[in-house]
C-alpha cells in the first residue's frame, strides 16, 4: 500500500512511521510543515528505513493550509490509505486562539477529506482525543458497575476549541462516510500518551510541553525546578486526578492494526485508544522519582478549570473489533523509556 501520513514527523505520528517501516512493506509518505514537528526525527526514520530495506519512506515538507501544494501531492501519488496526525495539540492555546484550532484542525482536516473524495483514496484514520467527551457525564449511561470507564457511544461535550475541532473533524469525516459507500474510516480518540521508541530513537519534544510525564520527566532531570501538581482535593483515592497513561508504542500498533481492519472490508467506526485503567498524578510523580533515582520538589497548587477527576477508557471496543493487544502497559516502562528519551534532548 501507498500510505499519506501527515504529521509524520511529529510525536506520535513518527512512532506510527517506524512502525510501519519495520513491520511492513508499505511507501509511506510523510506530508509535514515541521511547525511542531523535527527534522532529526525524519532523518531517524530515514535510517531506519534504510535498515529495514522493506518499503520506502518519502517526505513532502508542506503545510496542510496550502491546499494547492497538498492537491499537487495527491495528484503526484494514488494513495490506499491516508493517516492524519497533523493538528495543533495545546488545550490553553485553543482557549485563546480558538481559530488557529478550528483553522488546522477542523478546516484543513476538511480540505484533506475533500482530496480523498476527488483522488479516490477510501481509507482514513484519524487522530482524536478523549478531549471530545470533555467531562464525562457517567449519569446518561446505564453502568452496571462502578468502574467509570468511558465508552465510545457516551455523549461528547467539548469544554475546549481543541476538543470541538476535533469533534467537528469527526463530524466531517462521519458525514462524508455517511454520503459515500466506498470512504470508509477508522477514527481513534487517543487517552493519555506517554512514552517513546522501545529502542530509544525517538520520542516526545513538545515546546512548550502540556503534558504531565514528560514534564514531571524534566523535573527528574533538573529541566525545571519543580512539578506543580493542581489539585489534591479530588474525589480519588489520594485526592489527584486519575488518567489513563498508553505507550506510544501500543497507540501506534493500534493504528496498523486499524489500517488491515479497513484493508480487511470491515465497516467504519471509533475506538478508544487506552489500557482501561489509570493512575493518580500523585501515582506518576511516584514512579518517576523510583525508576529516577531522582527525589524532586512538588508543589500543590489549587485545581485547574475543566480537569475532570477521572479519565479512563473502556478500551473493549478495540481489543474486539480490532483485535488490539497492548504490549507495554506497564507504567515503569512508560516511564523509563519517557526519561531515557529526555536524556537524548
Ligand atoms: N499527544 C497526545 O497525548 C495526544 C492525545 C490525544 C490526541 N492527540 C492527537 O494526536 C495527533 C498527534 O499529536 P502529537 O502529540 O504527535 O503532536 P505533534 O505536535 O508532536 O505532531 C503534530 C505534527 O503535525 C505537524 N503539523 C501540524 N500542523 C500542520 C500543518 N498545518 N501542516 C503540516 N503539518 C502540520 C507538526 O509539524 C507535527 O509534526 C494530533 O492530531 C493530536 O490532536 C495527541
Amino acid at each position: 500500500m501507498k500510505i499519506l501520513i501527515t504529521g509524520g514527523a511529529g510525536y506520535i505520528g513518527s512512532h506510527v512511521v517506524k512502525q510501519f517501516l519495520e513491520k511492513s512493506d508499505h511507501d509511506i509518505i510523510v506530508l509535514d510543515n515541521l511547525s511542531t514537528g523535527h527534522e532529526s526525527t525524519l532523518d531517524t526514520l530515514e535510517k531506519i528505513s534504510r535498515q529495514s530495506g522493506r518499503g520506502t519512506l518519502r517526505f513532502y515538507r508542506t503545510d496542510l493550509a496550502d491546499f494547492a501544494a497538498v492537491e499537487k501531492i495527491f495528484l503526484a501519488d494514488r494513495f490506499d490509505a491516508l493517516i492524519h496526525f497533523a493538528a495543533s495539540i495545546v488545550v490553553s492555546e485553543s482557549v485563546t486562539n480558538p481559530l488557529k484550532y478550528y483553522m488546522n484542525n477542523t478546516v484543513n482536516t476538511a480540505n484533506l477529506i475533500r482530496l480523498c473524495h476527488e483522488y479516490g483514496v477510501t481509507k482514513m484514520i484519524f487522530s482524536s482525543t478523549a478531549a471530545v467527551y470533555g467531562e464525562p457525564d457517567f449519569t446518561s449511561m446505564s453502568h452496571t458497575d462502578n468502574e467509570m470507564k468511558i465508552t465510545e457511544n457516551m455523549s461528547t461535550k467539548p469544554i475546549n476549541p481543541y476538543g470541538m475541532s476535533k469533534l467537528m473533524s469527526e463530524t466531517v469525516i462521519r458525514d462524508t462516510a455517511s454520503a459515500n459507500n466506498d470512504f470508509k474510516y477508522v477514527i481513534l480518540r487517543y487517552f493519555n500518551v506517554a512514552g517513546a521508541d522501545i529502542r530509544n530513537r525517538i520520542g516526545e519534544c513538545h515546546d512548550p510541553e502540556t503534558h504531565l510525564i514528560p514534564l514531571i520527566v524534566k523535573a527528574a532531570l533538573g529541566k525545571k525546578e519543580k512539578i506543580t501538581l493542581f489539585g489534591d482535593d479530588y474525589d480519588t483515592p489520594d485526592g489527584t486526578c486519575i488518567r489513563d497513561y498508553i505507550h506510544v508504542e501500543d497507540l501506534a500498533s493500534a493504528h496498523i492494526r486499524a489500517l488491515s481492519y479497513l484493508d480487511e472490508g470491515n465497516e467504519s467506526d471509533i475506538f478508544n485508544c487506552g489500557y482501561g485503567h489509570g493512575f493518580s498524578v500523585r501515582e506518576v510523580i511516584e514512579s518517576v522519582k523510583k525508576v529516577s533515582g531522582v527525589d524532586f520538589k512538588v508543589e500543590i497548587a489549587p485545581r485547574r478549570l475543566g480537569d475532570p477527576a477521572l479519565l479512563v477508557a473502556d478500551n473493549t471496543k478495540i481489543k474486539t473489533s480490532l483485535g488490539w493487544q497492548p504490549q507495554y502497559d506497564d507504567l515503569s516502562l512508560i516511564c523509563q523509556t519517557a526519561i531515557d528519551w529526555e536524556k537524548t534532548l
